[in-house]
């Protein structure tokens, strides 16, 4: 049984990453502040807060396979945080879209949703990730019971849309949104049933389920 105080490992960790996935946001800012985001400063705000979309999504759905590699639920325990920080990049990389580099005129951005099909698939995966922000607490997690897990699981979508999204809208080098697809894969492999079997942590269940009195 864990004592309270146990989890100070897990707080550092939670402090630590609050602070790294708030540095792009921070960085950006400061950008902006001082007029040096380079000759395409929309252009350069739509990528990055992109990619860091992109790059939180698959930190978030990095972290049952950390703890299935390493037998430490710490990790679990940051998907909440790594989520949350995705829907904000993702939240503002759709604000720079709309307010910047549309100007907020709605025939074009109908026309893009309706002719450029990347537009529709970044769309699609920003709305699917709305309900998973708004039920990440832990009143949605008691509320939904074991609708929740099913409901998150949209995540794994959101992710496939979001670099398919990607793929779609590069014409030439393709190699960084092949680097994206290529981790997602690896991330969806790693959740085979078969793979789970012998993680380390389902070994540590299933040993204190035959030997209980060793809890
Ligand atoms: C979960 C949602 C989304 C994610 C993770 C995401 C991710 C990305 C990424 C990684 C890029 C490429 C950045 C780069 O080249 O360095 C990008 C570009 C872009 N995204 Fe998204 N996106 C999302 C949703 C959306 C939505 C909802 C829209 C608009 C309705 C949108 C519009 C664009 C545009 C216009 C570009 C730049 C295209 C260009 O350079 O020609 N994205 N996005």
């Amino acid at each position: 049984m864990s004592r309270p105080g146990d989890d100070w490992p897990i707080r550092v960790l939670q402090v630590t990453l609050f602070g790294l996935c708030l540095l792009p946001a921070l960085d950006l800012l400061r950008g902006v502040l001082s007029a040096n985001l380079g000759a395409n400063p929309v252009e350069h705000l739509l990528h990055a807060t992109g990619d860091w979309a992109l790059w939180l999504l698959l930190a978030t759905l990095a972290m049952t396979p950390a703890r299935r590699l390493t037998g430490w639920g710490g990790w679990v325990r940051q998907r909440r945080l790594l989520g949350l920080f995705a829907f904000f990049y993702a939240s503002l990389h759709l604000m720079v879209y709309l307010g910047l580099d549309r100007a907020l005129v709605w025939s074009t951005i109908l026309a893009d949703v309706w002719r450029r099909p990347y537009i529709t698939v970044g769309l699609a995966a920003f709305v699917l990730l709305v309900p998973l922000a708004l039920t990440s607490s832990r009143g949605w997690m008691r509320r939904l019971g074991r609708h929740w897990k099913r409901l998150h699981r949209v995540i794994y979508l959101v992710a496939i849309l979001a670099v398919l999204h990607y793929l779609w809208l590069v014409k030439a080098d393709r190699l960084v949104p092949l680097i994206h697809a290529g981790i997602l894969a690896l991330l969806l492999f790693a959740r085979l049933p078969g793979l789970q079997r012998g993680s380390p942590l389902r070994r540590k269940r299933t040993q204190a389920r035959s030997c209980p009195q060793k809890l």
